[in-house]
């Protein structure tokens, strides 16, 4: 299938009409509006838009106002009817276009899950498939100034050689999660640019930029006026250049989040960014932030509103408060599991300083020998890596979770991954969640757990998931448990851990599913990963209860998957208070 054009990057910082609002839709469960009777396509599909010309004229779909979704949105928490629902639906939204001979119009989908088909005017512009990682396509020749309509069929259908494959712990959001925005460009535009610290150095900023259209040959210059620097460069005919300067820079960094209006100016077109300058690299077991060594006090999280009785978080307000609770907790690094979360979540990590972990739906056991799967995960961080390696705060490009060790074609799907993230972006470094291998001892005495994966070699960071006193014995079992890992020459984080615990429903800490016996978890977890000599960073399981529909107990789970530090309607547990004294003290002890 073909792919959706190159992305084109801060989209929110160039001329944009927001699509936003209401858009009309046609829930069609059979696709029927896509296929005919013989599953070919149907020529004649919903995206025509057809109405009856003559009383007798037989048209059997229609766009109407009453049918409407909120655009950016999930449909399941829209209306009480989709809550389960993981079909087709349809998208109309109307509009005029100011055009002029000499701008190009896309349309730019900050996501949509699963699959996307993207008509404008009744014509076909290509779809695309992953529900996490923005796309655009041009409208340019296809535009009139008076009734546009753009119609998108969304299908959020699952499948096991999908990624994310067909079972997952959250819940499957279908529609036009994100924002959806029109964007005005000159004929030739600046479409994308990298521009950061070279790797390993802290003076000096490297990158490339890249024009698209006609007038290819340009010259451009980069500027970053409160640091007094700027550098001009020619592109070549493919609109390509390269840029690399010395610049004394306040580096970006948790307790000092600096960001950089940096101004990209080519004879066409001109682009302004917020960017922050850091390094990251690993030395040795270390990870050093600017040249430091440093410990990631983390939190995981999915990408849910914050706010009650909400579905898909893709607002910037949802963001700010989502990150503030991190920070409430002493956090400076969040893991944005499973997936790649909105661009809101990132710009505000950049503003707010918290160090990201970035990651595509590659989760648990995938069609690993499928072709097309791997190509979809290889364009997923593609599209994740392409938005946002600008951005200071994302440090890892985790390409996986808890996956199956000792699989080769597991191994060389994700080395393909690890490999890609290091071509696009050599200044950030790799990780995947794995699993701890298998106890090699578990008694009541003593438990040994080794890290061992055959993809623990081709990370920078070797990240592992393991909940004991949860899925593993009970919370009192921790104090007999020692790690050890075979790669003594390179940094770890315990990037899952924690225990389920129901907001509001105490007993003693011996009584699953209470608040105490979450809290005694986090107690006794917490005091067993502060043995490991190894780490160097957690991120415990999870912010925020988070719907799953594989939490099925009644009157506990409820659809709900209830391991957060905070409840689904913002109480903070007992847990909350553990892990932020946790981490107030190791902040005040390692100083970072
Ligand atoms: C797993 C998985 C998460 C899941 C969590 C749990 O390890 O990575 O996606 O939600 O543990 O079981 O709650």
């Amino acid at each position: 299938m073909a792919q959706p054009p190159p992305l084109i990057i801060n989209v929110e910082h160039r001329r944009n009409f927001s699509l936003n609002g209401k858009w009309q839709t046609i829930v069609d469960l059979y696709d029927t509006g896509y296929y005919d009777s013989h599953m070919a396509l149907e020529e004649n599909g919903f995206f025509k838009n057809e109405k009856p010309r003559h009383r007798s004229d037989r048209i059997e779909y229609e766009f109407i106002p009453a049918n409407n979704l909120l655009v950016p949105g999930d449909w399941n928490t829209q209306r009480e009817k989709l809550y389960y629902y993981e079909g087709s639906i349809w998208y109309k939204k109307d509009f005029d276009a100011v055009l002029s001979k000499d701008r190009r119009f896309f349309v730019y989908f900050g996501a949509a899950n699963y699959r996307a088909d993207v008509y404008c005017n009744g014509v076909r512009l290509g779809a695309h498939v992953g529900g996490y990682t923005p796309f655009n396509f041009e409208l340019t020749a296809h535009l009139r100034r008076k009734g546009n309509f753009l119609v998108v069929r969304v299908n959020a259908g699952r499948s096991q050689e999908a990624v994310p494959m067909a079972m997952t712990d959250w819940w499957n959001y279908g529609g036009l999660t994100r924002s959806v925005l029109l964007v005005q460009v000159p004929k030739t535009f600046i479409r994308d640019y990298f521009i950061q610290l070279k790797k390993g150095s802290l003076d000096l900023v490297a990158g490339w930029v890249q024009l698209d259209g006609p007038k290819a040959r340009q010259r451009v210059a980069v500027r970053i006026p409160e640091a007094g620097v700027e550098q001009t460069v020619v592109t070549n005919a493919r609109g390509f250049a390269q840029i690399e300067f010395p610049a004394t820079l306040k580096w970006w960094s948790p307790e000092q989040p600096k960001l950089y209006r940096v101004i990209v100016t080519a004879e066409t077109d001109e682009v302004e960014d917020e960017i922050g300058f850091r390094c990251i690299e690993t030395r040795g077991a270390d990870i050093l932030l600017n040249g430091r060594p440093i410990f990631l006090r983390g939190i995981c999280l999915h990408e849910e509103s914050p706010f009650p009785n909400q579905g898909r978080a893709s607002r910037r307000e949802e963001a700010e408060v989502l990150l503030t609770w991190a920070k409430e907790l002493n956090c400076n690094f969040v893991r944005l599991a499973h997936y790649t979360h909105n661009e809101n979540m990132t710009r505000a990590a950049d503003r707010m300083g918290l160090l990201v972990w970035a990651e595509i739906p590659v989760y648990w056991n995938m069609a690993w020998k499928n072709r097309a799967t791997r190509e979809n995960a290889k364009n997923q961080l593609a599209e994740m890596i392409s938005r946002d390696k600008n951005k200071a705060s994302v440090v890892l490009w985790s390409v996986s979770n808890e996956t199956p060790s000792d699989l080769k074609e597991r191994d060389r799907f994700l080395l393909e991954l690890v490999q890609l993230a290091k071509r696009m972006d050599p200044t950030r470094l790799t990780t995947a969640a794995l699993h701890i291998g298998h106890a090699t001892v578990f008694t009541n005495t003593q438990t040994q757990f080794t890290m061992r994966d055959t993809m623990g070699e081709q990370l920078d960071v070797v990240s592992f998931n393991r909940y004991i006193g949860w899925y593993d014995a009970l919370p009192d079992h921790c104090d007999n448990v020692m790690f050890d890992t075979i790669y003594k020459n390179k940094p770890h984080i315990v990037s899952e851990f924690g225990a389920d615990g129901l907001a509001g429903y105490h007993g003693d800490r011996n009584t699953r599913w209470t608040e105490e016996f979450q809290e005694y978890s986090y107690k006794k977890q917490l005091a067993m990963y502060a043995r490991v000599p190894f780490l160097r960073g957690a991120s415990p399981w999870i912010l925020k209860d988070f719907r799953s529909p594989k939490r099925v107990l009644p009157g506990i789970q409820d659809d709900w998957n209830r391991k957060g530090v905070i409840s689904f309607q913002g109480e903070r547990k007992k847990a909350f208070y553990v892990l932020q004294r946790f981490y107030k003290k190791l902040k005040e002890e390692k100083l970072v």
